[in-house]
């Protein structure tokens, strides 16, 4: 389908995740250098920030502060979604036709994935938007394959002693998608009856995330689908106030 371009040019970042991950607040700190209250986000909202100053955007390396083309380079938009399980098609929608996105910001409750049904719930998300991206790759058309869509996994709410350290965060991630993956597996079989063997095999190519096999599920394995996942923690509040320095980082190196 023919669709018009959006009037900005302008790069742009998606946050995404589970309902009080934190996406709204990260948006607003980077908005307003201060957090607000937020609440449950109900529709997808987009606004224009700035990257912050003791950060250079990965173009404008080059470039001195001051020149008008600098200032430009650390323009970007912040498209914040809704997490709640029934308002996810406003963050699929946006995944469908990522136009002008450099990334996509997966923000986790890293308390919250602490616990089975927090972790379970958060893995079930990151799966189904793992596999639009990889979905998205493999079905391209065009023989130089789409462009690469990086990943942060924004492990959140560092402030709290319940939170998971970073690499117990990914850890527990990889282990429950790949339980994701094949509990998903399992019930496309089971629906899978009216097909013919043939066609169930491709769809079950198709639905399969990452590689194939018996092994473990595991972040490095979207690298051979365009996708660099990477984790960083972080809290928006809390503390001596909010760290988010190496999201931030992330940022700038893809903009
Ligand atoms: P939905 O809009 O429902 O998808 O959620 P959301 O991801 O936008 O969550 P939101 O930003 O509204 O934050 C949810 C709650 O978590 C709020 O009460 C925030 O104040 C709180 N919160 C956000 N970041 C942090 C953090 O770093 N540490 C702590 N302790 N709380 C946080
Ligand atoms: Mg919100």
């Amino acid at each position: 389908i023919y669709r018009k371009a959006t009037p900005t040019t302008l790069p742009s970042f998606l946050l995404i995740g589970p309902s009080g991950a934190g996406k709204t607040a990260f948006l607003t700190l980077t908005e307003r250098k201060v957090v607000a209250q937020t609440h449950t986000s109900t529709a997808p909202l987009a606004i224009e920030v700035l990257l912050p100053e003791d950060h250079t955007p990965q173009s404008s390396h080059y470039r001195s502060p001051g020149d008008p083309a600098y200032e430009r380079s650390r323009r970007f938009l912040l498209n914040d979604t809704p997490g709640h399980g029934k308002l996810r098609h406003f963050a699929t929608t946006q995944l469908a036709n990522p136009t002008n996105v450099r990334g996509i910001i997966f923000v986790v409750d890293a308390a919250t994935v602490a616990e089975e049904a927090g972790l379970n719930e958060t893995a079930e998300y990151l799966h189904d938007v793992l596999l639009a991206l990889q979905k998205r790759y493999t079905g391209a058309t065009t023989s130089k394959g789409p462009k690469e869509i990086p990943v942060l996994i924004a492990a959140n709410k560092m402030d709290l002693f319940t939170a998971l350290p970073p690499h117990l965060v990914t850890q527990q991630l990889e282990k429950a998608i790949s339980e994701v993956r094949q509990s998903r597996a399992k019930g496309l079989k089971d629906s899978g009856a009216a097909l013919s063997g043939e066609e169930e095999g491709l769809d079950e190519e198709r639905e399969w995330l990452g590689e194939g096999g018996e092994g473990n599920f595991e972040f490095g394995q979207m690298e051979e689908v365009g996708t660099t996942v990477t984790v960083h923690g972080g809290h928006v509040i809390g503390g001596d106030g909010a760290d988010v320095k190496g999201w931030y980082e992330w940022i700038a190196s893809h903009l």
